[in-house]
C-alpha cells in the first residue's frame, strides 16, 4: 500500500514482456496465489485482450462463458449502457489463505468474442469517447479496494498495452530472456510509457521497473546463463537502483527474482514435493466448487519461500512504497 493524501492505496502491476511465450501468465498466477496465501487482498486483471487465457491458470475457463469482463466493460461504456466491474469479477479461493483471488478476464468467451474486440477503436475512443476517464475511474477503484492489482498485459507495442503500460501501470514488472530483442524490447517499452505518462493530464509517481528474467536456464546451461546475467545486470542496474535495499546489487536481484525454465513435469512434481502432498499446482486441475468461489492452489515457482520474510537469497523487495 502507499499513501496518497492521507489515505492508504493498492499498488497496479502491470506484468508485460516483448514478445509472447515468456512464462508472463503463469508468473503472474503464480504470485497472484502467493500473495492472496499471505494474506493480501489481490485483484488480477487480463488486459492482454488479442491473447486471452489468464483464467486457465486458475481452471476457471468454463466461467468465461457466461461472466463479462474488460472487453464488455469497453463496450458497454461505448454504448452508454451500464456494466460495473464488479459485476465481472471471478472470486477464487486459494487453499491455505483466509483471502479471496478476484479474477477479471479479458471479456465473455464465444464465437463473437474477436468481433466484439475488434469493433472497439481504441484510439478512436481515447480520442472522442471518454475511455482515458473511464480507465482512470477504474484504475481508482480498483486500488481502494485491493491491496494488489495484477495485470497481464499484450505483447509488443500496441495501443491496448499502452493502456497497461501507460495508464494502468503504477510499476511495470518487465519479463525478458536471453535475446536482444527481448532485452531492448522491455527497455523501450519503460522509456515510451514513462515518457508518456509525463504527458497524462493526471498525477503519477515515477514509473517503477522490475526486470525479471525469465526462462532462465542455469541450470542446464550455466556457462551462458552467467555470461547473461552480468549482461541483464549491465542493462538495468538503473532500474533496480530505484527501489533495491542499499548494499545489494543488481546481479543479487537476478539472482532473487529469476523464474526457472523447468520442462512442465518435472515443475509440477516440484510444486507437489515441496508441499509434501499430491496437490497440482493451478493450471494442472484446481479444484472447483460448486458454491460459486473457486479454489486453486500456488505453484511454488516463485522462488524465495512461503513468506516474502523468509527470502534468503537477497533482501531485496520488490518495490512497494515510495
Ligand atoms: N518457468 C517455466 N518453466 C516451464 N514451463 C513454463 C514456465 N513458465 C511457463 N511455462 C509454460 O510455457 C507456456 C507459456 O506460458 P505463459 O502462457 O505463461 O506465457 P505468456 O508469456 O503469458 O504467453 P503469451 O504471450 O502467449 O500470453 C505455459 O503453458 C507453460 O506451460
Ligand atoms: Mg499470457
Amino acid at each position: 500500500m502507499i499513501p496518497v493524501n492521507g489515505k492508504e492505496r493498492g499498488i497496479i502491476y502491470t506484468f508485460y514482456s516483448f514478445k509472447g511465450g515468456v512464462g508472463r501468465s503463469m508468473a503472474l498466477a503464480n504470485v497472484a496465489a502467493l500473495l492472496a496465501k499471505w494474506g493480501h487482498s489481490v485483484l488480477v486483471v487480463d488486459w492482454d485482450l488479442e491473447a486471452p487465457g489468464l483464467e486457465r491458470f486458475f481452471g476457471v475457463q468454463d466461467l468465461r462463458t457466461k461472466r463479462p469482463g474488460i472487453v464488455d466493460l469497453v463496450q458497454a461504456r461505448k454504448n452508454g449502457e451500464s456494466l460495473r466491474w464488479r459485476d465481472c469479477v471471478i472470486e477464487i479461493d486459494v487453499h491455505g489463505s483466509s483471502t479471496r483471488l478476484s479474477l477479471i478476464t479479458a471479456g465473455r468467451s464465444g464465437p463473437d468474442y474477436t468481433a466484439r474486440l475488434h469493433s472497439l477503436n481504441f484510439p478512436e475512443l481515447f480520442d472522442h469517447g471518454d475511455l482515458g476517464s473511464y480507465i482512470e475511474e477504474l484504475r481508482n477503484e480498483w486500488v481502494s479496494e485491493f491491496e494488489f492489482v495484477l495485470v497481464d498485459s499484450r505483447t509488443g507495442v500496441t495501443d491496448i498495452g499502452g493502456i497497461c503500460t501507460v495508464h494502468l501501470a503504477d510499476v511495470l514488472v518487465l519479463l525478458f530472456t536471453t535475446t536482444e530483442s527481448s532485452v531492448e524490447g522491455a527497455m523501450q517499452i519503460l522509456e515510451r510509457a514513462r515518457k508518456e505518462q509525463e504527458h497524462l493530464p493526471l498525477d503519477r509517481r515515477r514509473l517503477l521497473a522490475v526486470p525479471v528474467p525469465a526462462r532462465d536456464e542455469s541450470r542446464t546451461e550455466y556457462e551462458r546463463a552467467a555470461e547473461w546475467k552480468k549482461r541483464f545486470a549491465e542493462q538495468f542496474s538503473e532500474l533496480y537502483r530505484d527501489w533495491l535495499p542499499s548494499g545489494k546489487t543488481a546481479l543479487d536481484a537476478i539472482d532473487l527474482l529469476r523464474i526457472p525454465y523447468i520442462p512442465y513435469v518435472e515443475l509440477w512434481r516440484a510444486a507437489a514435493s515441496n508441499r509434501g502432498g499430491h496437490e497440482r499446482p493451478c493450471e494442472l486441475g484446481p479444484r472447483v466448487r460448486d458454491t460459486g468461489s473457486h479454489s486453486c492452489d500456488a505453484p511454488r515457482l516463485v522462488r524465495g519461500a512461503e513468506r516474502p520474510n523468509t527470502c534468503s537469497s537477497a533482501d531485496a523487495q520488490a518495490p512497494r512504497t515510495r
